[in-house]
């Protein structure tokens, strides 16, 4: 795991969108997985800006989101489809066939997870995933425990991330009780990974990815056994992370 030391949280969204905007232009046909959540806003304000700017074209593009929300559907102000049009997807020249993310209002839930992975192995796999983490060291929606083998499933979300996502709704009950991730053998298998810290609210967090063992209570130190995972954190989440090996 490659540790990447940015001065803030501005400096770790442009060495994030640097590296997609590289990979982007080099491998027109790409597939990109996408994280949600406050931290990788700057990225996609920059890779909106970037397409603005120098043209960087994602007709080619091919996207997986990792999570949805259950029960809201991709207009619900508050789903996962919702914020990606407003953050990344409306700003670009994405082709709207070329995007996916869960379907939280399937009838089936269980053919939906199934349906999911089918879609991203006929897309040939992920080739660079983006992730956030949770404060217990989750990614994507899964919670300490889930299983390393698990694929794309209907997860029901523990109280600590209703309550961390609870700031986006109106009140606590608003917020779904379950989502569909895809799952950490899904995420494991993305040829790259990049994942986003930014805070001193995830400096323990970062400490203990960074220094602690591989466990299936915190599930992000599964990327630990993966051969391309880069970790771009801000001064601030890095606070904790006794000497790290940076870049
Ligand atoms: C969102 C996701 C989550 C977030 C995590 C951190 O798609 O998969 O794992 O990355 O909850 O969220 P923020 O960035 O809001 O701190």
């Amino acid at each position: 795991m490659k540790i990447i030391k940015a001065m803030n949280y501005e400096e770790m969204s442009q060495l994030a969108a640097d590296r997609v905007i590289d990979r982007v232009r080099s491998h027109p046909h790409f597939t990109l997985g996408l994280a949600t959540g406050a931290t990788p806003l700057g990225l996609y304000n920059k890779l909106v800006g970037d397409h603005q700017k120098n043209g960087t074209s994602y007709q080619g593009v091919v996207t997986f989101n990792l999570d949805e929300y259950i029960g809201l559907p991709p207009n619900h102000p508050n789903s996962y489809h919702y914020y990606m049009n407003q953050h990344l997807f409306d700003h670009i020249d994405i082709e709207e066939k070329n995007i996916h993310l869960p379907d939280g209002t399937a009838e089936n839930l269980v053919k939906e997870c199934i349906f999911y992975e089918k879609q991203i192995r006929q897309a040939g796999g992920i080739r660079l995933q983006i992730l956030g983490i949770g404060q217990n060291g989750h990614i994507g929606f899964n919670e300490p425990g889930t299983s390393p083998d698990s694929r794309t499933h209907v997860v029901r979300l523990t109280e600590s991330t209703r309550k961390a996502n609870s700031h986006y709704f109106k009140s606590m009950e608003e917020v779904p009780a379950c989502a569909i991730t895809m799952g950490l053998a899904t995420i494991i298998e993305s040829e790259e990974i990049i994942l986003l810290a930014s805070g001193e609210h995830k400096s323990s967090t970062i400490d203990k990815l960074i220094h602690g063992d591989v466990h299936h209570q915190f599930p992000a130190s599964l990327l630990k056994t993966h051969p391309n995972v880069t970790v771009i954190a801000d001064q601030a989440a890095l606070k904790m992370a006794r000497a790290p090996r940076v870049y």
